[in-house]
């Protein structure tokens, strides 16, 4: 049968497929793929691994309702219509664990930069702006005994926690759909309100799905919650916060910094605002970019991919 492939993923993959007997096509182009011509694709292929942010729509799951399976390169599934690809009954598959340390490691660079403006320094120094040491210039803060909150406390998050309970002994609390036992049990994390997360975080991050319920649940009147020395850290989804709020927040002191791994949208413009500023990092949605990683990721996709030809169960599935 026939896979079609929207990016380049690691050859591991992609063996594991042709191994089982499929063919593979790739769209090997640094050029967003149309929806038009990913659809024009899938109608001549079997299965779909998607390896970037296509919108898996209704009109795409209706249009190729002939796909045995969508497997997607990520563990994020906010681009695909789960309710639509249930409905349609075309399994969808995602990489959830291979990828928790990488991305709670981008999470944990962030929070540290943001506490020492790392970023902004190393800007001063290419710029030729290295000045005599200041004692009162470049002061950051210390994370040692603070509280760290997580939002959507699941295989990421909990990597986070661990790290930041390890390096600093941080206090964690957490905010869930559901609690997360593990976390209570081996971290002494706390589970607590939205509003008590918002409002005891030192460092608030965000691990949590991209869904109708989160959407933009960061926003001005949650800033407004928050403490003035509190790191705000984000590697999940660019829209789990309004970014002029955000700004807003940073800019009059409601907060201290942020930390970003995704932005909404993707790329960032470059004369974004957000980018000059002292009190925050920005990196290019780079938490699961490691060899580890996206080897992992590359098996799992496969696999998934594989398993859905065969009309057997996804290893990792969205919508059992
Ligand atoms: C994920 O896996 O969801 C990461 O954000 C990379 O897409």
């Amino acid at each position: 049968m026939k896979v079609f492939i929207t990016k380049q993923i690691p050859e591991t993959g992609i063996q594991l497929i042709r191994d089982a007997g499929h063919e593979v096509t790739i769209h090997d182009e640094s050029r967003p793929l149309p929806q038009e011509e990913l659809i024009a694709q899938c109608l001549q292929h079997d299965a779909l691994i998607s390896a970037g942010f296509n919108k898996i729509d209704a009109h795409f799951l209706e249009t190729c309702k002939h796909l045995k399976v969508v497997s997607l390169f990520s563990v994020g599934y906010d681009s695909v219509d789960i309710d639509a690809a249930t409905r349609l009954k075309i399994p969808v598959g995602n990489t959830p664990d291979v990828l928790s340390r990488a991305t709670a490691d981008i999470a944990f660079l962030l929070m540290l930069a943001v506490s020492r403006k790392a970023f902004f320094n190393y800007k001063k120094v290419l710029d030729g702006k290295w000045q005599e040491f200041e004692p009162i210039a470049h002061l950051g803060q210390e994370l040692y005994g603070k509280t760290l909150g997580v939002f959507g406390l699941g295989n990421i998050g909990y990597e986070m926690a661990i790290k930041c309970k390890a390096a600093f002994g941080m206090k964690i609390i957490y905010h869930n759909r559901k609690p997360n036992v593990k976390a209570e049990q081996k971290l002494e994390a706390t589970y607590v309100s939205f509003k008590e997360l918002l409002a005891q975080s030192d460092v608030l991050t965000l691990h949590a799905n991209l869904s109708d319920a989160t959407k933009g649940i960061f926003d001005k009147e949650a800033f407004a919650q928050m403490k003035s020395n509190a790191i705000f850290v984000n590697t999940g989804r660019g829209g789990l916060h309004n970014e002029t709020d955000l700004k807003e927040a940073l800019d009059n002191g409601t907060i201290w910094g942020a930390g970003l791994d995704v932005t909404n949208p993707e790329p960032m413009d470059k004369d974004n605002p957000l980018l000059t500023m002292p009190n925050v990092c920005i990196l290019p949605h780079i938490g699961s970019a490691t060899q580890e990683a996206r080897n992992g990721m590359a098996v799992m996709a496969a696999k998934n991919a594989i398993a859905g030809l065969k009309g057997e169960p996804l290893p990792t599935i969205v919508n059992p």
